[in-house]
């Protein structure tokens, strides 16, 4: 059997003997929206460091913690934080979570992500559901032998993102009074923040979001058939649109303004789901 998919299926042992995750909804919280995590009922808490072959985060603001419970009643499986491509591990390593997930029997998946806005009439705070994606990121976790046992060789993506899902969290967004976009997430590997120059490329091929996570994710949960709805927090314009330069200090503080109505929508989704 396929050597990775051992690893994904260890990995899910390992957490189905501690929790009971099927049908539950899968959660990855990326930089500083961890916090949904923290509401969890009756949570049971694994450290990723724990689990065999699960990626430990090396960035700060990621918690590396699994959190399997309940919201409104309603099965969650909620991974707070994520690792990156630009810390290191190859695509197959970043991917995997979302591989366990799915032999979890999670139905469906929601992903988070700050990001920096391209799209001008965006500001820090902007609250994005991701509608299709470009993948600059010069790599795919799909590369390489085909595990057939999570998908086909050639998988569409022109449906990756579940429309009816983000349907149903615009609506949410809505129904609460906070203001949506709807645009294209375009990943970059980083760990540098983009150029002036790659922002106005991404511009002018359609990007409305640069990020530096997401995309393998995506593809990975495409190939799988778990059905998954992305929603970025645009923490910052991205270079050269303001003028200034990027922090990651910009980045976190944008994400604690706007976290609670984040929170909010989440959950909002997650009950509707
Ligand atoms: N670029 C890439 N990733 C990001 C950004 C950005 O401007 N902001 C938050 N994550």
């Amino acid at each position: 059997m396929n050597d990775e998919y051992l690893k994904c299926k260890e990995a899910a042992d390992y957490i189905a003997e501690r929790c009971d995750c099927s049908d539950a909804i899968g959660l990855i919280l990326g930089t500083g929206l961890g916090e949904v995590g923290d509401e969890i009922e009756d949570p049971v808490i694994i450290d990723y460091s724990d689990i065999p072959h699960f990626p430990t985060p090396t960035v700060h603001s990621h918690k590396g913690k699994l959190i399997c419970g309940r919201l409104f009643d309603k099965k969650v499986l909620c991974m707070q934080g994520r690792s990156h491509f630009y810390e290191g591990h190859d695509m197959k390593t970043v991917v995997r979570p979302v591989r366990v997930m799915k032999l979890l029997g999670v139905k469906a998946e929601i992903m988070t992500n700050a990001a920096g806005g391209c799209n001008t009439t965006y500001h820090p705070g902007t609250i994005m559901f991701i509608e299709d994606f470009i993948n600059f990121m010069g790599d795919n976790p799909l590369r390489g032998p085909n595990i057939d046992e999570f998908g086909p060789r050639f998988p569409d993506m022109t449906l990756a993102i579940d429309r009816e899902y983000t349907q149903l969290g615009k609506k949410a967004a809505e129904d609460l009074g906070i203001d949506v976009k709807s645009g294209v997430y375009m990943g970059f590997r980083g760990p540098s923040f983009e150029t002036p120059g790659e922002i106005r490329f991404a511009q002018t091929i359609g990007a409305d979001a640069v990020g530096m996570s997401f995309v393998p994710e995506i593809i990975t949960a495409r190939h799988c058939g778990l059905r998954t709805i992305g929603i970025s927090c645009i923490t910052n314009m991205a270079a050269g649109i303001s003028g200034n330069e990027l922090t990651v200090e910009e980045v976190n503080e944008t994400v604690e303004k706007v976290g609670e109505d984040f929170k909010k929508l989440i959950k909002e989704i997650i009950r509707r789901m």
